[in-house]
């Protein structure tokens, strides 16, 4: 691929920017944003990690196969609760952020850690540049939810990925010069790393998995692994499926600390293959390979769709209505395991309409021409228009 960056460098100032990045999709998300940067004069990047994601599946995987250049700071915050996690990143981003005083602050996602990184710096007035800004499932009861709507409210520059993105922003009052739709960055990630993928990961042959005759599943969503109904009837819909075709499930962590907790492993059977975590090239190679896949994750719906593999989310609504809309995804959130085979059964062999859903793989690059033509000293000032809700006055007699 090629990376015109250089010639968008509109002045020969070096600006300086701080990426946060934590956790497993953040480190996808910013792979094709750290080699656009460095190939391009505009901007110094310093790259912070927060430590939420810390696994060697988790994190230096993506490190290593993404190319990604070691991060400056590593921030070691672990897992926590989720106010102690915030609190604690957003006290060591600060400490960074003093140290680097940076013109501009990036980050990625709905994590705590883009949550933390946007309002540790929102707080000392550095511009905060947001990708995938605008990103709704408008269902607050999900951690991801409210990070990403504070996240935003929080940011300078609003980088959306999809019109419907972008129509949120502006029915929650931003003002349209900050918003910028621009594409996905996971879909950059796809178009750039997939032929490598496919020649380096060994995933099919080592767990004897033939071409369209597996149903790839992830499951990690809070919604999912903390209902035990939700999670029972998971499972025992993937493991009724492995009687029609092989069913393959890298399994997050924190699933499997919870099937482990609800004795839920003793009643899988060796035809439900479950591994650790794999690596990015091996999960492409899962998902391009995959007869039709079964997740609540926000990137492998995406990348379903990428590579134009049906698609069943374990949820009851998803931010990526457009995949939905276009028929390659259908929602289903299992409440016993028929409903999750019929669901599956539906989806096999559907395909949905060809649509440009993601812009067209240079979204890094935009993102870049814009930062570059953005006035970053300026644009710190508060954001979004005048909003219509009236606040409410206090009572009378304290009023005064
Ligand atoms: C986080 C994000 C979620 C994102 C997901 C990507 C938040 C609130 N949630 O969820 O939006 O979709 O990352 O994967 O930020 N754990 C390990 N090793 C690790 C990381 C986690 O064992 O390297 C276990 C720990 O038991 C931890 C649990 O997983 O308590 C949850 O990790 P956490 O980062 O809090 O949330 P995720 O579920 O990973
Ligand atoms: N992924 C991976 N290995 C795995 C599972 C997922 O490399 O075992 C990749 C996947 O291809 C996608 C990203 O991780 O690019 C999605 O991350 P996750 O599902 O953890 O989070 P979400 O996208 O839901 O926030």
């Amino acid at each position: 691929m090629h990376f015109p960056a250089e010639s968008y460098a509109m002045s020969s100032a070096v600006k300086s920017i701080v990426t946060v990045v934590g956790t497993r999709p953040d480190f996808i998300k910013v792979a094709m944003m750290s080699r656009v940067l460095s190939a391009g004069k505009g901007f110094s990047e310093v790259l912070v990690h927060t430590g939420q994601h810390y696994d060697a599946n988790m994190s230096d995987v993506f490190f290593r196969e993404l190319g990604l250049p070691q991060p400056r700071y590593h921030l070691g915050i672990g897992s926590a609760p989720h106010g102690a996690q915030t609190g604690r990143l957003m006290e060591s981003i600060e400490v960074v952020l003093h140290q680097e005083k940076p013109d501009c602050l990036l980050v990625f996602g709905s994590t705590n850690s883009t949550l933390a990184g946007a309002l540790a710096a929102v707080k000392l007035q550095i511009p905060v540049a947001r990708v995938e800004a605008g990103v709704r499932s408008l269902n607050k009861k999900m951690p991801e939810e409210v990070n990403r709507i504070l996240t935003d409210h929080a940011s300078s520059i609003l980088f959306a990925p999809t019109q419907t993105a972008r129509k949120n922003l502006l029915r929650e009052g931003f003002d349209p010069d900050r918003i910028h739709m621009v594409g996905d960055v996971l879909y950059d990630a796809a178009l750039y790393f997939s032929a490598q993928a496919e020649q380096e990961s060994t995933i099919l042959r080592d767990q004897g998995l033939t071409e369209k005759e597996y149903v790839l599943a992830t499951v990690h969503r809070a919604e999912n692994t903390d209902s035990r109904v939700k999670l029972t009837a998971i499972f025992e819909g993937l493991q009724r499926f492995t009687e029609t075709m092989p069913v393959v499930l890298p399994l997050h962590p924190r699933t499997a600390q919870i099937l482990n907790d609800f004795n839920l492993f003793e009643s899988l059977t060796r035809e439900l293959i479950v591994l650790d975590p794999v690596g990015y090239f091996d999960m492409v190679s899962l998902v391009k390979n995959a007869r039709i896949i079964a997740t609540d994750s926000a990137g492998v719906q995406k990348e379903a769709y990428f590579y134009r593999v049906p698609c069943v989310t374990l949820r009851e609504e998803t931010e990526w209505m457009e995949l939905v809309d276009s028929g390659w995804n259908r929602l289903c959130s299992p409440v016993d395991g028929n409903g999750f085979l019929t669901a599956m059964t539906r989806a096999i062999d559907s395909a949905g309409q060809e649509r440009d859903l993601y812009g067209s793989g240079n979204t890094s690059q935009l993102i870049l021409k814009l930062l570059l033509e953005s006035d970053l000293d300026r644009s710190n000032k508060f954001n979004y228009q005048a909003h219509p809700v009236s606040i409410p006055l206090p009572p009378r007699s304290l009023a005064g």
